[in-house]
């Protein structure tokens, strides 16, 4: 063999060998370490909180559809979306706002359903006939197995107003207001824990500067009392939205722990903006990484708010509420544009599970959040029509997400590669993992890549594992697939075995565009 020769061959071996390492260690860039033998802070349950507005078809056809309908109720409540939303052990509903809270008068819907009031609703401009009021609520409520948090009318209600809402659902004993509970159908009082004093009160709430909404607060707030029904009421304030830091500021600053939590909201917005916020279905990966990206931006805000609480309030006695969040897409061609009705894709529930690591990992301070909205409205769980009814991809988020509720947050370093479009990038991977009270640890993965599998090694440290127990993958051909009612099962969980356990380390190799959901026992 010529010396040439050997010298080819020696670096076609060396390069092989290059190349092969460079792999190997490519493949390994996402590493997650969790520390399994830690972990002080217990996810609140109500992180996996819904919001129900009336609004659109969400609580007139979507929940409610009146005991004379043809399709299957519980004394007017549907059965179908009373059997799917059982199985995501709903924590709380926020209702009936949103925006329609500061309008609503809650007397027009209690009493005889024939004798309630005909009002013009705020969305859509439709005629409301207030047969879904405050007992059709709770009902639905006790049916689907949530606590209710009532969003009480500090926009246009009264002080005088507000409490005797709150008497006539809680007071236990024969005043006239009790009395009228009993009439409607329940003479014990009901349990209210939850109470959002006002809705955006610097927008749709009134278009209030934060020092006259704090006024206005401690004036509500000191007539609130806590009755046997509510026995420790928990006040949430009308808090900020996106970067309006301004607004915890002067809130925390005046009504510090007399708030048992402030509220945020946060929408996102995959569009260029709110006039232009990019359809549901058929959109490009420019708006699949957009979406996503700003999706992600609730990490900063929730940190900047974090910040600010934690100047007055450095024991965390007040929760960060996010009680609206989600994402915002024009509506469906053909439909009502004040209903706000669109479809949901992978790509949202890409967004839910993304945000829900977030609010995952800031537990200590996030104690409560209500995703916009449940049915049929905005990133809903459930679509329906007439009798049809869909889970949508959001819907399997919430349900492979439920063994973190109240679970222990399990700190992680993630070190993750970068899924780049145009010249920005994101991290690819996200997730959350938590250790139930069984000691079984839960871990959520998402591969946010539309176009590359993503083989992610997890050192465990601290726990002793030995298996996994249960493995789920929420994934689909395209980013944009849809779950409609003739293809109710384009994206639907299956059953997940590309992971393997050794010594302590797990490594998963996650399809791209997924969700993975792993129990390890
Ligand atoms: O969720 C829809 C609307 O968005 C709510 O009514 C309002 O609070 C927010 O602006």
């Amino acid at each position: 063999m010529t010396n040439s020769r050997v010298k080819l061959i020696c670096s076609f071996t060396i390069m092989l060998f290059f190349l092969s390492t460079h792999y190997a260690w490519a493949q390994q860039r996402d590493r997650i370490t969790v520390d399994g033998g830690q972990g002080h802070v217990r996810i609140s349950k109500y992180i996996y909180g819904q919001f129900a507005e009336n609004l659109g078809r969400s609580n007139y056809g979507g929940i409610w559809v009146g005991p004379n309908s043809k399709i299957p109720n519980y004394d007017g409540i549907r059965k179908d979306v009373v059997g799917a939303l059982r199985k995501l052990n709903v924590p709380d509903v926020r209702w009936p706002g949103g925006c329609f809270a500061d309008t609503y008068h809650w007397k027009d819907g209690v009493g005889p359903r024939s004798q309630r009031p005909k009002r013009v609703d705020m969305w859509g401009n439709v005629v409301d006939n207030n047969a879904f009021g405050t007992q059709e609520f709770l009902r639905f409520c006790k049916l689907i197995g949530a606590q209710p948090f009532i969003a009480g009318n500090l926009g246009s209600g009264s002080p005088k107003e507000m409490k005797r809402w709150l008497e006539y659902l809680t007071y236990p004993d024969s005043t006239k207001l009790a009395k009228m509970r009993a009439k409607d159908g329940h003479p014990k009082p009901y349990h209210i824990n939850f109470w959002g004093v006002g809705n955006e009160s610097w927008g749709c709430g009134g278009h209030m500067s934060p020092q006259y909404y704090s006024d206005l607060y401690r004036r509500y707030s000191t007539f609130l009392h806590d009755y046997s029904g509510n026995h420790q009421l928990k006040l949430i304030a009308s808090g900020t939205h996106d970067e309006d830091y301004h607004w915890t500021q002067v809130l925390m600053k005046r009504l510090g722990q007399s708030m048992a939590g402030i509220s945020l909201h946060y929408y996102t917005v995959a569009g260029p903006n709110w006039a232009h916020k990019g359809p549901s279905t058929n959109f490009s990966e420019k708006l699949y990484f957009d979406g996503l990206k700003k999706a992600l931006h609730m990490n900063d805000i929730i940190k900047h708010n974090a910040a600010i609480m934690n100047q007055y309030d450095p024991h965390k006695h007040v929760a960060l509420v996010v009680d609206e969040w989600g994402i915002w897409t024009a509506p469906l061609p053909h439909s009502n544009p004040g209903f706000l009705y669109q479809q949901n894709s992978l790509r949202d529930a890409l967004i839910a599970s993304s945000t829900l690591d977030i609010f995952n990992k800031h537990a200590g301070r996030v104690r409560m959040a209500n995703i916009a909205q449940m049915v049929d409205v905005l990133q809903a769980m459930l679509l329906t029509k007439g009798k049809q009814m869909v889970k949508t991809p959001t819907y399997y988020v919430f349900k492979m997400y439920k063994p973190h509720m109240g679970a222990t947050y399990l700190p992680m370093h993630i070190q993750s590669a970068k899924y780049s479009y145009q010249g920005q990038s994101i991290p690819a991977i996200s997730a959350t993992a938590s250790r139930d009270s069984t000691g079984k640890v839960h871990l959520t993965l998402s591969n946010l890549n539309p176009h590359k599998t993503q083989q992610v090694t997890i050192k465990l440290r601290g726990v002793q594992l030995h298996k996994i127990t249960h493995g789920t993958v929420l994934t689909a051909g395209s980013f944009d697939a849809v779950n409609t009612f003739a293809d109710p099962n384009r994206v639907t969980p299956k059953s997940f075995s590309h992971a393997s356990l050794q010594n302590g380390t797990l490594t998963v190799n996650m399809p791209s565009k997924s969700i993975v959901a792993l129990q390890l026992q």
